[in-house]
C-alpha cells in the first residue's frame, strides 16, 4: 500500500452534483497529497456531506471525476483504504460495543480483533460498556463506537463527517489525541475549530457548493485583526468572503 503515500490521495475535479431542486456542488476542483491533513468547513447546506460521500462512492458526481488514493471511489481497491465516518454514523443497534468492533475488524482483516477491540475502547473510554447493546448507548458514546469502527483498520486516508458531533468536551479532547496519533491523510469537516487546528494545516471553506478560501491554518489565522479569534475569521469568510 506504500505507493499510495505519494502524490494525490484525494482528487476532485470539476466536480457537479445536483439534486432535483438544488445545485449541492458547483463545479468544484481541489487536490491533497498523500499526508497532508485537511479540514473541509462551511455553513449548513455548503455541501460538505456531499463532497466526502462521492469521495467514499456512496454518490455519483452529476460531472467531473473524483478519487480517492488514485481509485474511482466505487472500486474496491479504493474502498481498502479509506476509513469513513458518516454525519449519521449508526453501528449496529443489536450488538454489543466489543462486538461492533470485532466485526468489523474481522471485515477488515485485523488479525487480532479482540486485542484491536480492546485497544480501541480503553483509547475511547468505552471499557464499562463493552457488553453494552450500542441501542442502549448515550448518542455521545454511540458516535464514539462510530470512531472507532471508521479507523479500526488504521485506513491511509481518513474521511470524517463532524466527528465529534454530541461528545462533550473532554472527550472531544480524548477523540482528537486518539486521531493525532494515526499517520494518515486527512480529510474532516466539521463546525469546531479545535479539530481543525489540532488535527489539520489546511483549510477548504465550502459555501454555496464552491469553494470561497482555500490555505493553510497559518494563512487563515494571519487574516485575523486584533482581537479577532480563528472562528471569527471563517465566519467572516463563510458569510462575506476574503475581505
Ligand atoms: N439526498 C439529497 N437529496 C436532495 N438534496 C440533498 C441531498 N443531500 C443533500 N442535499 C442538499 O444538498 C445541499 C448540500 O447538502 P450537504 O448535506 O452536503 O451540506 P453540509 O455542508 O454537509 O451541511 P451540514 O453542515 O448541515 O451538515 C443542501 O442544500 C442539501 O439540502
Ligand atoms: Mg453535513
Amino acid at each position: 500500500m506504500d505507493e499510495l503515500l505519494t502524490g494525490s490521495c484525494i482528487e476532485f475535479d470539476h466536480v457537479v452534483k445536483n439534486f432535483p431542486t438544488v445545485t449541492a456542488l458547483d463545479d468544484v476542483s481541489f487536490k491533497i497529497s498523500c499526508g497532508d491533513r485537511y479540514a473541509l468547513l462551511g455553513p449548513n447546506g455548503a455541501g460538505k456531506s456531499t463532497t466526502l460521500k462521492i469521495l467514499v462512492g456512496l454518490l455519483k458526481p452529476t460531472s467531473g471525476e473524483a478519487k480517492i488514493g488514485g481509485f474511482d471511489p466505487t472500486s474496491t481497491e479504493a474502498k481498502r483504504i479509506f476509513g469513513y465516518l458518516p454525519e449519521d454514523a449508526y453501528p449496529y443497534p443489536t450488538l454489543t460495543v466489543r462486538e461492533n468492533i470485532e466485526y468489523i475488524a474481522a471485515l477488515r482483516g485485523i488479525k487480532d480483533a479482540y486485542q484491536r477491540a480492546g485497544d480501541l475502547m480503553s483509547q475511547l473510554d468505552l471499557f464499562e460498556y463493552e457488553h453494552s447493546k450500542v441501542v442502549t448507548l448515550s448518542r455521545g458514546n454511540r458516535q464514539k463506537v462510530s470512531v472507532a469502527l471508521a479507523i479500526v483498520h488504521n485506513p491511509k486516508i481518513i474521511l470524517l463527517d463532524e466527528p465529534l458531533n454530541y461528545l462533550d468536551i473532554p472527550t472531544q479532547s480524548a477523540v482528537i489525541r486518539l486521531l493525532e496519533k494515526l499517520n494518515a491523510t486527512y480529510f474532516v469537516s466539521t463546525h469546531i475549530m479545535e479539530i481543525a487546528t489540532r488535527l489539520t494545516k489546511n483549510v477548504i471553506i465550502l459555501s454555496h457548493g464552491k469553494i470561497t478560501w482555500q490555505g493553510s491554518i497559518k494563512e487563515l489565522q494571519d487574516l485575523a485583526t486584533v482581537d479577532e479569534r480563528i472562528e471569527d475569521v471563517v465566519e467572516r469568510i463563510m458569510t462575506r468572503g476574503v475581505s
